[in-house]
Parts: structure tokens; sequence; C-alpha cells
């Protein structure tokens, strides 16, 4: 992962964020490189960085800490009550230059002002925006929103603030932020499908293309074996796992994790306890990290087949079987060196497990990211948030792997309001700035 090259636009984001102090707000459609582009700046940068997402398997997914962690940050609205800084926080956000956010369409308005108040009151400047450190974003709105919570703050919210979105929190209104879009999409190559996605993302299916994605998707048979299902919904994925679990031959065989020191609970990235099965489907949830010259044998994401649970735990990929051995995840936290005046991360909890999951089925939710071949997509009833089928169908990485459970309908698009005014404002700003990459997209 850390070795790819970056196409122009993505090394020309690069460039901004590590040679300016600017805030940056990465975004672009699923597909275009901002996990990668993130990745190569944790290695390359020659800047004091410190990354944070807002959920636990985000966080896990760029080797950072969740937000709510590196802040010390109490669950729930913060709105403006004192925050509480020990020592060891307030050094950590001193000594960064950098503040990186993973998937920050999930961050909220009110979470995005008290990490705004947090640095400024470490840093001692309570009237620079973030205390004066840089922070560079990375999402896309068109795919995962922040979650809505009880109903006194969904109120509060209401009451409060333009839209729940990070891009309508206060420190906007005192701080600029510099919008970068990347324009050219890697996970897919043939045109059309591009477009059939970015008509998904936008709401701007015609009756043509919905023909188009029913008839490859909704007219054929599903495939029985080799294709995962995304759902809605965390019941339907549980009950699909189970069923199919069930329904092979054979003993089941579990596998539990070994879990060293303080993961927060729920934040594991895997099952605790993971049951197996001759034949059962999984998915791989962490890239091959053995150095072989053919190259990785599996990525996040692949789906096989186990084909052994013996002594050891074979699965099959493509018609290979290959071995896999337990891997093990590090939950970091960020600490600072008096001595060497340097960030560093330390290790503060390991998890390990066979880095596979069963894989009838996976949420959407959870497909964040992702890339498959082939996959199912099951909007149960009906899809119930925006982008949601944005988020499924732009997971596949050619048409022809596509198949749907039952046709789409117009009310399965769902774009939010406040993301379609907040980017067609950021667009017109890039327009007007000929040096931004990825402006044509
Ligand atoms: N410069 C590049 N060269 C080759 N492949 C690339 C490059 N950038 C991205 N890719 C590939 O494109 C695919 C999608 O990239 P990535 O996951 O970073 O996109 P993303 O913008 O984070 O997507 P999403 O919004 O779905 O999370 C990956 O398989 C990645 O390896
Ligand atoms: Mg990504």
């Amino acid at each position: 992962m850390q070795n790819v090259t970056l196409t122009r636009e993505q090394a020309a984001v690069f460039q901004a964020i590590e040679g300016t102090r600017e805030h940056v707000f990465v975004t672009g459609r699923a597909g275009t490189g901002k996990s990668t582009l993130l990745n190569h700046l944790n290695w390359h940068t020659q800047k004091q960085i410190v990354i944070c997402a807002p959920t636990g398997v985000a966080a896990l997914n760029v080797g950072g800490q969740t937000i709510h962690s590196l802040f010390r940050l109490p669950i729930g609205v913060i709105a403006d009550h004192d925050i509480d800084q020990n020592d060891t926080v307030r050094k950590i956000l001193n000594a960064m230059d950098t503040l990186v956010i993973d998937e920050v369409s999930m961050v909220n308005a009110d979470l995005m002002d008290a990490m705004d108040r947090s640095l400024r009151q470490a840093r001692q400047r309570p009237h620079e925006p973030f205390g004066g450190a840089q922070v560079v974003l990375f999402g896309d709105p068109y795919q995962l929103a922040p979650v809505p919570g009880s109903g006194d703050e969904r109120r509060y919210f209401t009451d409060t603030y333009t839209s729940m979105w990070f891009f309508d929190a206060n420190v906007w209104r005192e701080a600029d932020l510099r919008i970068y879009e990347l324009g050219e999409v890697h996970r897919q190559h043939d045109d059309e499908f591009k477009l059939m996605l970015n008509a998904v993302r936008h709401g701007a299916v015609t009756a043509e293309i919905a023909g188009v994605l029913n008839d490859v998707g909704a007219r054929r048979p599903l495939p029985e074996q080799g294709a995962i299902t995304l759902a809605t919904t965390n019941e339907t994925v549980n009950r699909i796992n189970r069923t199919q679990l069930h329904r092979l031959p054979g003993q089941s065989i579990a596998n539990e994790a070994e879990v060293n020191g303080d993961f927060g609970g729920r934040a594991f990235p895997a099952d605790e306890r993971l049951e197996l099965k001759m034949g059962a489907q999984v998915m791989f949830l962490r890239n091959d990290n053995a150095l072989r010259g053919d190259g990785p044998r599996w990525v996040n994401g692949t789906i096989g087949t186990v084909t052994s649970l013996q002594r050891e735990v074979r699965v099959e990929i493509d018609g290979e079987e290959h071995e896999v051995e337990p891997v093990t995840w590090e939950k970091f936290r960020y600490t600072w060196d008096p001595a060497a005046k340097k960030l560093h991360r330390e290790i503060v909890a390991e998890f390990t497990q066979f880095p596979l999951r069963l894989a009838w089925a996976v949420t959407i939710h959870k497909s964040q990211g992702a890339s498959y071949e082939t996959a199912i997509v099951d909007l149960g009833p009906r899809a119930f948030s925006p982008g949601q089928t944005y988020v499924a169908l732009s997971r596949l990485t050619a048409l022809d792997g596509l198949y749907l459970s039952r046709p789409l309908r117009p009310s399965d698009i769902i774009v939010d309001r406040d993301v379609e005014r907040f980017m067609a404002g950021a667009l017109r700003e890039i327009g007007l700035d000929a040096a931004a990459p990825g402006a044509a997209g």
C-alpha cells in the first residue's frame, strides 16, 4: 500500500499539504485514491502529523487514533462545556504541525468545534483557529453521514447549526478551508459505469441508467458462491451469515482472539470469537503483508473459501490455496518525547486473530473503503440513508460484477440537501482556481 506511485493530481495535493499551512479538505468520488493519498502522506511527510478518525474501525484502517481518545473527549454533544486536558494531551496537541482526519464526513459540527477549542486551549492561542495547527480532512460527503444522536442531541443541532455536517461548524467562519477534489477514478475503468455511478452519487439517475443497472443486476440468477451481499442492516447481514454457515455440513471451529491492553471494547477490528467451517465464504480484513515477488496473495476485501481448518487454516482464492496465519492489529496512541522533541506513536493494545470474517454478507456501512469484483446489493425494503446506494454500487470494480436482489427504485437514491449546497459552493470555488486539481471531474 505504501508503494503506490501517486498520480499528478494526487501528488499536487500532497505538495499542497506539505508545502503550506492551509487547512485542506481532500474530497472526490469513491475510488479516487483519497485513502491511498492519506497513507502516502503518513509515510512521506516531513511534518509532525497526528492521524485520527471518527470511528475505531476507520482509525485502525489508517493507523491512527479515534478523535475521542486523542482529545480525551466525552461521548455525546460537547457544546460549550469546559474541555478537560491533562498534561499528556496538552503536549501532543502542542507538538503537532498537522492534524489529519479521515472519513471526515462522519464527523459532526459539534465535534469539529470541540477539536478547534481543544487545540486553542492546549496551544494557548485562544484567538487562532485550531490554535494555529494545520488541519487536513479526507472524505466524501456523498458517502457516510454523521450518525444522528438522541432526540435531544438532534434538537441541539437544529437550534445551533445549519446542519450536523462538519462543514457547518462555527470554526469555518474564522478559518478558510481549501478544497481539493481528486477527479480521476481508479477503482473502476469503464467510462460508462463511472458515469452511472456518478449519476447515483448526485441523484441524477435517468430511466435509461436505471434500466441498464437493473438489466445487468436484477435479471439473472444470483450467484451461489463467491459473491458477497452488501445489505443495509446488521440484522440482515447476521441472518445471511448464520444461515449460510449453518447450511454447510460438518462441525464449526471457533477461534478466540488474543487481546492485550485496552482496546476500548467495541472497536475490535475482527470477531473476538471467529466461527469457521470448511467451505465457509470468508473475506480478508487485511492486505497480505508477506513480501513476495509475485505480489500480494490477497488484499483487504478479497473473498475466498475455507478449505482446511485442521492444523492450519487454508483459504482458496480463485482456485489457489493459501495458508492464512493470525495477524496482530495494533492500536496506537501518540506521545510526546521531550528529549527528541518528536511525536511518537506507541502501541497501547494488540488484537490477534485470523484476518478473516464470514463474508456471505456485510453491511454497506462496513463495506466503506473496500473494492469488490462481484457483489449482490440487497437494499431490503428500502435504502434509508443518504449515500447508501452510492456506497454499495461504487464498491464494484466493474458493472458485470453487479447483482441486485431486487431492481433499484427511485426512492433508493437519497442525496443529502446540505451536502449538495456545500459541494456546489466548494466546486464553484475550485472552478475559479485553475491550480486546483480535479476540477474537471
Ligand atoms: N496512484 C494510484 N495508482 C494506482 N492505483 C491507485 C492509485 N490511487 C488509488 N489507486 C487504487 O484505486 C483503488 C481506490 O483507491 P482508494 O481506496 O484510495 O480510494 P478512495 O478515494 O479512498 O475510495 P473510497 O471513497 O471508496 O474510500 C484502490 O484499489 C487503490 O489501490
Ligand atoms: Mg477511502
